[in-house]
């Protein structure tokens, strides 16, 4: 890595890099990535190790502070993310003015937004305790407001936390409780989803957390900046690729068509791309869906569900990874891949996949946003460009035109 920082002062010169495939943003000590290794560490812990021992609310604290919570710690950090995960009664208003077929990520993002609204006293950003609080706050909010957007979208009243259940479990109710019927879960469920979580929750300098940083970086307020996050994940190049896929293996619809299916995604005059293939920094397998593709053969048959889906994408996955085109661009599943299929297993409709990811990543974004604001020196992020337009020319008035 070359700093090239004091180049515009020194020379005037500055690079091009589109897409900022060579560029660092900044310096961060949370979440390391080999690609080509296809190695993934939160604040130097393998993301296999935390996947097999930990929880997605220790892992949250950790992304937060840089160490394992003592138990100490976590019950304090555990009892305060219970504790803020209602959502203000006035909120729910803010819900009615949504087209009942409003797509969740939009209700999500602007629903994120608003708590700069109800949450003032938090936008002192120079305070790290006020920083901190809203840490705890989005990360205790996130699951209520998402179960919240999936509850209006099918008509139902709101449920309320319950607080004498952990986080997964907590939102499983939220999402899927219907008044007056207690909901039995499999416990296996929010296990799955707590992986689920894990695995998501932060991936350094991808897009929408690049976003969070550079909107942070022009000091706004936490809740805009995760809510601008929101947005960027949304994106089917980026979050948005867990509900491609599973859109994408309905469509092939049976293992006989996979062949076609890798046909056209080599076709360089079609627009359609094999969704949950390639990643920008991995060459090599993602090491999040190595995990999620064991756990998802295991979640399946504990809930007892039989997907033929699942059949797709591993025929897929077989073929795409023998094929010459994805071998020499070395187009691997990424953790999107299979996904999917484990959130449809949990009952989790498809619209609600990016909101997912949203809940899980809030952890690494807040905690950019945090390392942002503790850096001494971090400047406003202001890329860029090489000009292709017009040389000086005369304003010509509108009758001569
Ligand atoms: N299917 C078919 N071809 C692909 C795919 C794909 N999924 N991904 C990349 N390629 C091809 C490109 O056409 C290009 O081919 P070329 O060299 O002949 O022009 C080459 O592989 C390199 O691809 P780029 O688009 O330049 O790679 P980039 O690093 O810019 O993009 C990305 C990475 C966006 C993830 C891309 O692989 C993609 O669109 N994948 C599908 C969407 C997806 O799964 N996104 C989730 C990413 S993970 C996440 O955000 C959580």
């Amino acid at each position: 890595c070359i700093d090239i920082s004091s180049l515009y002062k020194s020379t005037g010169h500055f690079t091009f890099d589109p897409g900022f495939a060579a560029t660092a943003s900044t310096k961060s000590a949370i979440t390391y990535i080999d690609g080509d290794k296809g190695v993934l560490l939160y604040r130097g812990y393998p993301i296999e190790q935390l996947a097999e021992n930990s929880s997605f609310l220790e892992v949250a604290y950790l992304l937060l502070n840089g160490e394992l919570p003592s138990e100490g710690e976590f019950k304090t950090f555990e009892h305060h993310v219970t504790h803020h995960s209602m959502m203000h009664e006035s909120q729910k208003h803010f819900f009615r003015g949504f087209h009942h077929d409003a797509h969740p990520m939009a209700m999500l993002c602007s629903a994120i937004a608003s708590l700069s609204a109800f949450y003032h006293d938090d936008l002192d950003i120079e305070d790290p305790e006020q920083r901190k609080m809203a840490a705890i706050r989005l990360i205790a909010k996130m699951p209520t407001i998402a179960a919240a957007c999936y509850r209006y979208s099918i008509g139902w009243p709101f449920r309320y936390p319950r607080n004498n259940l952990e986080y997964c479990d907590r939102f499983l109710h939220q999402m899927f409780e219907v008044p007056s019927e207690p909901l039995e879960m499999n416990p296996v469920a929010a296990k799955a989803l707590d992986l689920l979580f894990i695995l998501h929750a932060d991936h350094e300098q991808n897009a929408s957390t690049s976003t969070v940083r550079l909107v942070g970086s022009t000091g706004a307020n936490p809740y805009a900046s995760v809510a601008a996050g929101i947005a960027a994940l949304w994106g089917p190049a980026h979050g948005g690729a867990n509900e491609a896929v599973l859109k994408m293996l309905e469509e092939i619809g049976t293992p006989d068509n996979v062949e076609s299916a890798v046909k056209r995604a080599k076709d360089k005059n079609d627009s359609f791309r094999l969704m949950g293939f390639g990643h920008r920094v991995y060459k090599n397998f993602d090491p999040r869906a190595k995990i999620i593709r064991k756990t998802c053969h295991e979640v399946l048959d504990a809930l007892g569900v039989s997907d033929p889906l699942l059949d797709v994408a591993m025929k897929l996955e077989e073929a795409a990874l023998k094929d010459e085109y994805f071998v020499e661009r070395k187009l691997y599943p990424n953790v999107d891949f299979y996904s999917g299929i484990i959130y449809k297993a949990l009952g989790i409709p498809t619209e609600m996949f990016t909101v997912m990811f949203a809940i899980a990543r809030t952890a690494g974004w807040i905690s950019h946003w945090i390392e942002h604001h503790e850096t001494p020196g971090s400047r406003i992020g202001r890329p860029r460009q090489v000009y292709t337009g017009a040389t000086p020319r005369d304003y010509v008035a509108m009758g001569k035109r």
